[in-house]
């Protein structure tokens, strides 16, 4: 028997004059971790005026405030409706309207200058616009020349204190000459474990059992969510980069690339043999194998795998760790790094709920 009550009591009541309102955009691993949160006395008194998944949507104060509105909008719920969302977070009189993106959603990511101009602020762990295409990079600066605040805390690094560091160095007048890491909490998993006495398809196997990966895991392999990370951090760096200005060395071979998810994870031995004689090389060398991330002074931008000596920063990781390492003009000696688990629900939807808080 559930002792916890059936309802959420402060946050999805209808309190006319909550200070923020809160329309969320995806209810799955990452926004379900927030409605969590929600429940919690962190969330002090934001107000739930809707939620929706890709197919339903509610604004009901009533259906909002069950704990099983994940489920409930499987089943019920409006048809998609974004005017509605909106109109439920002006009908709030909440002194600050928040949109939050839990979704990868690049339509939805599309939206996000719109709203921003409209004087709504946007709450994201969707890495499609800010990590897309240029002409989007550039939109979403336009529209936040009109006052709206865009809390991206969870895009990179589920929320270690990334970006907001980089800005704040930036405003200090300092400037980034060189960014490396490992921007990936499964690739960095999967290499952190390769030490040549287990197949990397059986590794891949057991990450992907662990939830580490995509269900597909060359969602991962292919490097593009590594690349959008570091697109992010390089633009808001300064360096106004394209995607075709980074150099993506995925993980997936040719021949694997075009199958259904089914046949890919039937054939995942044929990764063996060449990630093996890499393994081998580096390990003679001295060194070891990292997918990393990199950007260099020139802006030169590269994702890929790399040999990197024992003795390098990134040879010393654990589990999911994500690493940034920052070599400014402050920092400059030695680098700036900041290092920790970078992702997870629990630690993203918080990433999500300080850059809402921020906003009160
Ligand atoms: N998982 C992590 O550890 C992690 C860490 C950092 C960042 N992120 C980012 O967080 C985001 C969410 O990740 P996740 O793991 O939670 O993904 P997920 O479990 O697949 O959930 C995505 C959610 O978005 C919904 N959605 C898709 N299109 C939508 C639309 N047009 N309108 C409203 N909802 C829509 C989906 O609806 P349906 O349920 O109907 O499909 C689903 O509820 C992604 O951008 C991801 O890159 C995740």
């Amino acid at each position: 028997m559930n002792a916890v009550p059936a309802e959420r009591t402060a946050n999805a009541s209808s309190e006319a004059s909550a200070t923020i309102a809160i329309v969320l955009l995806g209810t799955g691993v990452v926004g379900g971790a927030l409605l969590k949160l929600l429940d919690t006395a962190a969330a002090g008194s934001l107000q739930l005026v809707g939620a929706a998944n890709s197919r339903r949507q509610q604004t009901d104060p009533v259906s909002l405030a069950r704990r099983n509105l994940r489920e409930q909008l499987n089943r019920h719920g409006a048809p998609r409706d974004n005017a509605n969302l909106l109109a439920a977070l002006d009908a709030s009189g909440a002194a600050a309207k928040v949109i939050v993106d839990a979704s990868a959603s690049a339509a939805l990511a599309a939206c996000h200058p719109e709203w921003l101009a409209r004087g709504y602020h946007v709450v994201t762990a969707n890495k499609t616009l800010a990590g897309g295409e240029l002409s989007g990079w550039r939109a979403l600066q336009a529209a936040l020349a009109n006052g709206g605040r865009y809390g991206d805390s969870a895009t990179v690094g589920a929320g270690l204190p990334v970006l907001s560091t980089l800005r704040r160095l930036r405003r200090c007048g300092d400037g980034l000459l060189t960014l490396e890491g490992v921007f990936s909490g499964s690739l960095s998993w999967l290499f952190n474990q390769y030490d040549g006495s287990r197949p990397f398809s059986e590794l891949l196997r057991e990450a992907r059992q662990l939830g580490y990966t995509e269900p597909d895991p060359r969602s991962d392999l292919s490097g593009e969510d590594v690349a959008r990370k570091l697109l992010i951090l390089a633009r808001n760096a300064g360096f106004a980069l394209g995607t075709d200005e980074v150099q993506v060395e995925g993980l997936v071979p040719e021949a694997l690339r075009g199958l259904g998810t089914e046949a890919f994870l039937a054939r995942l031995e044929e990764l063996d043999a060449p990630l093996a004689a890499r393994h081998a090389a580096a390990a003679s060398r001295g060194g070891v194998l990292r997918f990393m991330a990199r950007l260099n002074q020139r802006g030169q931008a590269r994702v890929g795998l790399a040999e990197v000596p024992f003795t390098h920063p990134a040879a010393r990781l654990y589990g999911t760790d994500n690493q940034f390492a920052l070599t400014t003009t402050r920092y400059h000696a030695q680098p700036l790094v900041i290092q920790g688990p970078g992702a997870g629900p629990e630690v993203t939807a918080q990433a999500l709920l300080g850059d809402v808080l921020a906003l009160g």
